[in-house]
């Protein structure tokens, strides 16, 4: 299976979930990475979500801007850790751009897969624990607990996304179903 996803450069990638979200109940991923896991561990959370009947999208963060959070839906964001904490190159331009923008994300609600390896101690999945602190600044909601998969485990990182975004899943179902 492929997917629609903007690359930088224009590469393109065509799938079944092709197209905009354009349900409330749709989940678009947002992808910081460096070396491609957290796109694979997307990938896999994108199937997932699919087969439960929503809608769902994977959004490498390369082109984004603010704008992306007027998606109708929910977000993930799926985001690796490089340098001294820091968000990974493909993110950086976003992550810059929202806090100049600085947007009211008061509807947003959101979860987040953070991806690092616990031997950099000192910043172990700093890179998804920052967009975690800017969307709680913007405004938005967050929903469960930041999802830290560790490098140096030895356990497999789309399996442990898998894990999480079912879990997520049926907490957006449950949270969904008391706001009807
Ligand atoms: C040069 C370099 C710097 C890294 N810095 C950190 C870091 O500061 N904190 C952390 O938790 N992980 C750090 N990592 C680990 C990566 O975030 C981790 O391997 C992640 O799974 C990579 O995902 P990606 O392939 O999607 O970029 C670093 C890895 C490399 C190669």
């Amino acid at each position: 299976m492929t997917y629609n996803i903007p690359r930088a450069g224009n590469e393109m990638r065509t799938s079944a979930y092709a197209g905009r979200a354009d349900d409330v109940n749709a989940v678009t991923i947002l992808v910081g990475t460096m070396t491609g896991t957290a796109e694979l561990v997307a990938n896999d959370m994108c199937d997932a979500i699919a087969a439960t009947g929503r809608e769902a999208a994977v959004l490498p963060m390369d082109e984004l801007a603010a704008e992306v959070f007027q998606r109708p839906g929910v977000f993930v964001i799926c985001s690796s850790t490089y340098g001294q904490g820091d968000v990974p190159d493909n993110a950086m331009k976003f992550y810059a751009n929202l806090e100049q923008a600085a947007p009211d994300l008061g509807h947003v609600q959101y979860g987040v897969f953070a991806l690092g390896d616990r031997t950099y101690t000192d910043t172990f999945c700093h890179g998804g624990r920052r967009f975690d602190e800017l969307l709680t600044k913007l405004g938005a909601t967050r929903l469960g607990e930041v999802m830290r998969h560790d490098a140096s485990a030895g356990t497999v990182p789309e399996a442990v996304g898998l894990d999480w975004i079912q879990a997520w899943l049926a907490d957006l179902t449950s949270v969904e179903a008391k706001a009807a």
